[in-house]
């Protein structure tokens, strides 16, 4: 890391507590989980970023259909747990829900947490 990413990165901290203190009659503060915009674009890559990353690891690939409904929380950066709706490429079934939780850390690569199917 340079030096001036140091900067950014203490700045940021520096900026975020108190706004985030101040902001907080809108429950946008840190340790409380606030429900997603399911249409919010940058929700709905975390929603596409999970599946395609879960598919790395299986045969039977997912298609991703769409966020159904999530949370977010801050946790050194944001963690997503997300419903997302993917159907199952060698199976002719309706959509079905998983759970994913991705963490986007601050300037670090997303990392999936969690990954399973549920309701
Ligand atoms: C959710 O996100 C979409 C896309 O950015 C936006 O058009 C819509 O107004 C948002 N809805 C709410 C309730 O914020
Ligand atoms: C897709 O369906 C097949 C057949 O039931 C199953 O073996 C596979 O595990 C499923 N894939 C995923 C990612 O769940």
């Amino acid at each position: 890391m340079y030096p001036h990413c140091f900067l950014t990165l203490t700045l940021m901290i520096t900026l975020l507590i108190p706004l985030a203190t101040a902001s907080a009659t809108t429950n946008r503060y840190p340790g409380a989980w606030m429900p997603v915009n399911t249409s919010d674009p940058v929700v709905v890559e975390k929603g596409k970023w999970a599946v395609l990353e879960y598919n790395k690891k299986v045969t039977n690939k997912l298609v991703f259909q769409r966020v159904v409904s999530g949370e977010t929380i801050y946790i050194s950066g944001i963690f997503y747990g997300l419903v997302v709706a993917a159907t199952n490429e060698s199976l002719p079934n309706p959509p079905e829900n998983y759970h994913a939780g991705v963490w986007a850390k601050f300037f670090e690569p997303l990392k999936l947490r969690t990954f399973y199917k549920g309701n």
